[in-house]
């Protein structure tokens, strides 16, 4: 597989927004300046702010220097690939301005027609963008490729979502379409296939007959920043679990495809978010958590509550921590819980997956044995450790819990790619595999529409103090069963 992207435009919509900035240059630069990126191609940010290509340019360096210490004659180079088109993006006549641009870009750049639109924008702009882009058949694949890539929310909850994906399947068929989940961008994740279908010795154990329950957390220390205005209307549900942690719960528990290419990873993706168990309102009562963060003191330091947050409305009853219990109704993963949770102002910034494998059928020491679990962190310090029983030295047979350990890092290369670097390049690339399927993110509303609703009804938040694991509830949740949450804990040291 060719590991270059195709000489192509990249046309940023969004392009004075702060994803722009914060992630989207910086990894084309990276790209670039590790040789990924060849000299064919060009940059053309749109939006509204009227700059000209200059200014626009040292916006862009000046936010490359900051979060890249990029200097010399690599950024010099880099930033002549950039450019810049006013326009009015509610407005169809606008978009004529780009026509003469990418006419230019193209000949310059010898990118036969080649071009990805990224979609940095508000939503609400999600459906308008192709339909303008066709106005001017932008859209039409007779001279070069166009893609068009979707940042997430990619729909408010099931309805907007279908109706968005109508929208935008009028002007852009399905193989045109990059629906963006950085989380599937990342390392780990893509480790987690390879490390279940490349060997032989977890998938026999992978099912139901040995594996007692599973754990996903994604928590974070930060609050919600200056996102409050976004974040109020979105809460841990929309931000984070619909989209992130589905996506790798899909990863843990789906059945190993034919071969790793776009259609039949994006198979059996969407075939196990299908089987995820349809929670009524009745299960919910027991199955679902929902938390806010108040305020607190963390290392000394005075943390406001979600309440106090600006853009937050002072009687928000948003979600900033969520747990809930899923199954997944399979032959593999019948009757396994999967125990999802995520946070904000939680106490450590922490992704992990935790495989807790059933105990011994028998116990023959007189000691309860430690659980066998194999945990995989997916950030930060990405690692696998395995868990198990081993004797204690010295007299009797009492078994201690000892740990195998792997840490990513050390196989890792000086040119690992981050989320957002693999994404668009694999997007230049035309690789799809690791993009969501317009199945699967129906999938995902399906199963999360339910909780939504309940949520909207008859939920209770719960408060927790900002830099604990949450609310107590939490804890019960998984505790009807006699379980216990990880605490995430001991990262294993760096070796020097
Ligand atoms: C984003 C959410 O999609 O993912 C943020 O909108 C969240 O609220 C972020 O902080 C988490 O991403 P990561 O890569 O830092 O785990």
């Amino acid at each position: 597989m060719k590991i270059e992207a195709d000489n192509n435009c990249i046309v940023i919509f969004g392009a004075s927004g702060d994803l722009t900035h914060r992630k989207l240059i910086p990894a084309l630069y990276h790209l670039y300046k590790i040789g990924r990126l060849t000299e064919h191609f060009s940059v053309l940010g749109v939006a509204r702010s009227n700059f000209d290509d200059e200014t626009f340019r040292e916006k862009m360096r000046q936010a490359l220097i900051q979060c890249e210490e990029a200097t010399g004659e690599t950024l010099d180079a880099f930033c002549q690939h950039l450019y810049y088109q006013s326009i009015n993006t509610f407005e169809a006549e606008d978009y004529a301005k780009l026509i003469p641009r990418l006419t230019a870009l193209h000949q310059q750049y010898e990118t036969e027609g080649n071009t990805l639109y990224y979609l940095s924008t508000p939503p609400s702009l999600y459906g308008v963008i192709p339909e303008c882009l066709a106005a001017h058949g932008l859209n039409t694949e007779e001279q070069g490729w166009k893609r068009l890539i979707v940042e997430k929310p990619f729909g408010y909850d099931i309805e907007t979502a279908r109706a968005l994906d109508i929208q935008i399947h009028r002007f852009f068929e399905e193989h045109q379409i990059y629906r963006i989940d950085h989380y599937l961008g990342k390392e780990t994740v893509q480790n987690l296939l390879v490390l279940r279908f490349s060997n032989g010795l977890f998938e026999p154990l992978w099912n139901r007959n040995f594996i007692d329950y599973v754990e996903i957390t994604g928590a974070e220390s930060i609050g919600v920043e200056d996102r409050g205005g976004y974040y109020d209307g979105s809460g841990a549900m929309r931000d984070m679990f619909q989209n992130h942690l589905l996506q790798v719960l899909a990863m843990v528990a789906m059945e190993p495809p034919a071969i790793i290419n776009a259609d039949s990873m994006r198979d059996e993706v969407a075939k196990v978010l299908h089987c995820l168990h349809p929670l009524k309102a009745d299960e919910l009562e027991n199955h679902l958590v929902l938390g806010q963060y108040t305020a607190s003191v963390i290392d000394g330091e005075e943390v406001k509550g979600y309440l106090q947050e600006k853009g937050v409305p002072a009687d928000s009853t948003t979600e900033t921590y969520m747990a809930v219990r899923c199954e997944i109704d399979n032959w593999r993963w019948a009757g396994v819980p999967f125990y999802v949770r995520t946070g904000k102002r939680l106490p450590a910034r922490v992704t992990e997956i935790v495989i807790h494998f059933k105990t011994t059928p028998h116990p023959v020491f007189s000691q309860k044995a430690p659980e066998n679990k194999l945990i995989i962190r997916i950030q930060p310090d990405e690692s696998i450790s395995m868990r198990f029983g081993l004797k204690k030295p010295g007299a009797g047979f009492e078994a201690k819990e000892v740990s195998m350990d792997f840490r990513y890092a050390d196989l890792a290369s000086p040119s690992l790619l981050t989320a957002y670097e693999r994404l668009l390049l694999d997007a230049m690339k035309g690789d799809a595999t690791l993009f969501a399927r317009t199945d699967a993110v129906h999938a995902c509303w399906q199963f999360v529409q339910p909780i939504l609703d309940y949520k909207a009804e008859r939920s209770r938040i719960y408060e927790y103090e900002a830099g604990t694991w949450g609310p107590s509830e939490a804890d019960k949740l998984i505790a009807k069963q006699g379980r216990v949450w990880r605490k995430p804990s001991g990262f294993m040291k760096k070796k020097v």
